[in-house]
């Protein structure tokens, strides 16, 4: 089926698959195979030369995979994908191909816990230096960037607190100096924000969240050009980090991708009016929502996402301890890390997933001690506000003694 033209779901549910071609089934087959046989010894050996198209071992292409990435590049607006086996897999994967000892790395101050962990801690032992920036602001950029600097990254909105980066502004300095844009868009999905059309290299996915959606699998994206995805998949991904995601989870992934704009559009308008009553509860101190008035970054959320996601970061009184005693009278929503799933999920960064962080970054980064982060699920959205509602109520009571 040409699908080119059609919408976002149509894309997402048919792209790139004729099941005329597959004996009528209207799934992708899944190839649960490590290897694939060669019509003769020579044709292997063209294959392996680059000469042949096809498939020859698993850790360098997959038909079910391909189906994969075929289908985000096209959600992304991108000329190419690569599936790998976890989003940490996909970011070293993308560092490893283009980074070597002398080069600079200029990363945003937010990032998800082992991203920062991995950019700051793993690759400077390599010899590159890693210069966190808050690109919040794109003249903190102009004033960090060299020649050296071969790649700009960031998250936008960030893990955990939603702060988010101006996609075009960030790439047309970078793009000065040569670097590439690399974009985490864990977070907004294809469906609010495509990076890619606002000047962004590569856009990057722990497609243990959204994509899949049904917390049930981990595995990670990557889109951009035709040639620097070859450069990925046999450079980082072939030999440095053989992160190769499994055939299965491919299946279960395009799976996920045929209900993400319809479950997207329910994370965010549960999570519209969860953040309004947060933001008017007395227990709550500050809600980080890109959809509130109270966003300090409105117009940029407005310009660069059609809408504003499902993930609040708040602050109840009280701060950690608040935030803790809070989380512990949930009765729905489950405490647990990780995202976009159809459960909501509500963990506490500054000693979970941002512990990678020292209590000084934390605080110079902009991630509150008191910070609790709720990914917003499926659920009947009255019955979240309920089981919020009751936790918090409680919190006035003891805030109140
Ligand atoms: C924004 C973001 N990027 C990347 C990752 C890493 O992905 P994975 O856990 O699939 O390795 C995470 C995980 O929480 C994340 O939240």
């Amino acid at each position: 089926m040409q699908t080119d033209r059609t919408g976002f779901s149509t894309r997402a549910i048919h792209h790139g698959y004729d099941a005329a071609a597959h004996q009528g089934s209207l799934n992708p087959p899944v190839y649960m195979t490590s290897t694939f046989t060669f019509e003769t010894a020579e044709a292997g050996g063209a294959m392996f030369a680059g000469e042949q198209a096809g498939h020859f071992y698993s850790r360098i292409s997959n038909p079910t995979l391909d189906q994969l990435e075929q289908r985000i590049a096209n959600l992304e607006d991108a000329e190419a994908g690569l599936a790998t086996a976890s989003g940490m897999g996909a970011i070293s994967s993308v560092f490893w191909t283009f980074v070597a000892a002398g080069d600079e790395v200029i990363i945003d101050k937010t990032l998800y816990g082992c991203t920062f962990a991995f950019l700051t801690h793993g690759l400077p032992r390599f010899g590159v230096t890693v210069t966190p920036v808050d690109l919040t602001d794109p003249a903190n950029l102009e004033s960090a960037i060299t020649d050296r600097t071969k790649i700009v990254y960031f998250e936008t909105p960030a893990n955990p607190n939603n702060r988010l980066v101006d996609i075009a502004a960030i790439s047309r300095i970078a793009h000065e100096k040569g670097a590439k844009v690399v974009v985490d868009n864990t977070y907004a999905t294809p469906v609010l924000t495509r990076p890619l059309e606002h000047g962004a290299d590569i856009v990057l996915h722990s497609a243990t969240k959204y994509l899949g959606g049904h917390g049930d699998l981990v595995a990670g994206l990557v889109v951009g050009s035709t040639e620097d995805m070859k450069q990925i998949r046999l450079i980082g991904l072939k030999d440095m980090t053989g992160a190769v995601m499994a055939p299965l989870t491919a299946m279960l992934i395009l799976r996920g991708l045929k209900t993400l704009e319809l479950r997207v559009e329910r994370h965010c308008q549960s999570a519209r009016r969860i953040a309004r009553m947060l933001e008017e509860h007395p227990a709550v101190e500050r809600v980080h929502y890109p959809g509130l008035d109270s966003f300090p970054q409105g117009d940029l959320a407005r310009r660069q996402m059609s809408d504003f996601g499902g993930m609040i970061p708040f602050e109840v009184i009280g701060g950690k301890a608040g935030g803790i005693a809070m989380m512990n009278r949930l009765k729905l929503i489950q405490r647990a890390v990780s995202l976009g799933d159809a459960e909501s999920l509500i963990q506490h960064p500054a000693s979970m997933t941002h512990s990678t962080y020292t209590p000084e970054e934390r605080a110079e980064h902009g991630i509150a001690e008191g910070l609790v982060r709720l990914s917003v699920g499926l659920e009947t959205a009255d019955d979240l506000i309920d089981d919020l509602m009751a936790a918090l109520s409680q919190h006035n009571a003891i805030a109140a003694e």
